[in-house]
């Protein structure tokens, strides 16, 4: 009895592969900021302009012999919070400041910084 050993040739490849491995670190949550630049309309970026720090000052000076509470000679009022939000929002108050042909007050152009105030107020979000 032949015990035939056959010695077998065991080819063995080894595929050894480095660098597979990647260590990844885990990456911490980015805090998006928008600058200031990017908003749109803001004149005076860095003060908030609201309605009693600044314009109620401005809008009675200029505008409530006028219209006050009632108004005398103009339709509307512009005496509280709520009434001037109301004429910048419904009635171009904004935009009759700044008029070339039928401006506010009818005696002429109130001065640029109180219009740049307005304009941030309104930039600002109307803050009362
Ligand atoms: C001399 C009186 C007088 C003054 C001062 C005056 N207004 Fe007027 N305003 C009028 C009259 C009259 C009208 C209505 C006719 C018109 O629209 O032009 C009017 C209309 C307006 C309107 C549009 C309609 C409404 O009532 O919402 C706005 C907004 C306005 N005024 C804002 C102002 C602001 C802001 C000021 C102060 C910066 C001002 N006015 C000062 C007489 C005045």
């Amino acid at each position: 009895m032949k015990n035939v050993y056959m010695l077998g040739i065991i080819l063995c490849t080894m595929a050894l592969h480095t660098g597979c491995s990647e260590d990844e670190n885990s990456e911490p949550e980015e805090e998006v900021t928008i600058p200031d630049e990017t908003v749109d309309l803001n004149p005076i970026p860095d003060q908030t302009t609201s309605y009693t720090g600044q314009v109620k000052a401005i809008i009675d000076a200029e505008c409530l012999r006028c219209h006050g509470n009632p108004p005398t000679q103009a339709p509307t009022t512009l005496a509280n919070y709520e009434s001037v939000v109301e004429g910048v929002q419904k009635g171009n108050l904004l935009g009759r400041l700044k008029s070339t042909n039928n401006v506010m007050p009818p005696t002429g152009k109130i001065a640029d910084e109180k219009i740049l105030l307005i304009e941030d107020w309104i930039a600002d979000g109307l803050k009362n």
